[in-house]
């Protein structure tokens, strides 16, 4: 699923100026990418809208084939079950549940067919991520460095095209940061999605294999 995006603009109220203005970049699927900038440069604003989490004043973003701004809600609740995963800076586990079933919950809208191999695929996952002997135990009895690797295992289960992740590692002490980048760079290589890391770590942004600058709402490639 190649990524396009054809001069998007984005502006939140009609008295500022774009956050994204006239921005044009085609990503082929498979990569490695970072998106670097400024503290409100707008990196999650383009993050959010390659994930259809929100859409552009004009422009457009084209996932594969698809506009996502004339997709129906349907299909962009397929979209983001099936074809993007998420990560964001905190890991949004639930506490209540344990971590096989915090992993389990994207497969829920699935079919049974697809339900069937999820168990597996989730303990070959945590066995990646180094974590297989927490898979009955709760968040809460967890560092943040595993509850992140368990979010990284959770946005995997549905095998995603894309995985967006927002500041994976701005939560993460050094060590946990260095692990957690490393894990995501062996899972794109082992299940090759696309990755798109947003980051204002110039460390885990230098690993990957394009960066892009966004400053002033325009962006510019290493
Ligand atoms: N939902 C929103 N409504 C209004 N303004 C927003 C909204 N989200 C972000 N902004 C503004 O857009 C700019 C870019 O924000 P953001 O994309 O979060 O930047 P970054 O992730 O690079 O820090 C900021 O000035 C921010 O205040
Ligand atoms: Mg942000």
């Amino acid at each position: 699923m190649d990524i396009t995006l054809i001069n998007l603009i984005k502006q939140y109220n009609d008295t500022d100026k774009p956050v994204l203005n006239d921005i044009s970049i085609k990503i082929p699927e498979g990569g490695t990418y970072s998106i670097v900038g400024p503290s409100g440069s707008g990196k999650s604003t383009l993050l959010n809208l390659i994930g259809t989490l929100d859409f552009p004043n004009s422009g457009e973003v084209k996932l594969g084939s698809i506009v996502t701004a004339n997709a129906s809600s349907k299909e962009l609740e397929e979209i983001r079950n099936r074809k993007i995963g998420f990560v964001f800076q905190t890991h949004m586990l639930l506490p209540q549940l344990t971590v096989l079933e915090n992993i389990l919950l994207p497969v829920l809208p699935r079919g049974k067919v697809h339900q069937e191999g999820a168990l597996e695929r989730a303990k070959a996952l945590l066995n990646e991520v180094g974590l297989s002997n927490k898979i009955d135990s709760f968040p809460g009895k967890m560092s943040i460095g595993e509850c992140q690797r368990v979010a990284v295992v959770r946005s995997l289960i549905n095998e995603p095209d894309l995985l967006l992740a927002d500041e994976p590692t701005g939560s993460l002490d050094r060590e946990s940061a260095t692990k957690l980048t490393d894990l995501l760079l062996k899972l794109q290589s082992q299940y090759n999605f696309t990755l798109i890391t947003v980051t204002h770590s110039l460390e885990l942004a230098n690993q990957m294999g394009v960066t892009y600058n966004l400053v002033d709402g325009k962006i510019t490639q290493n």
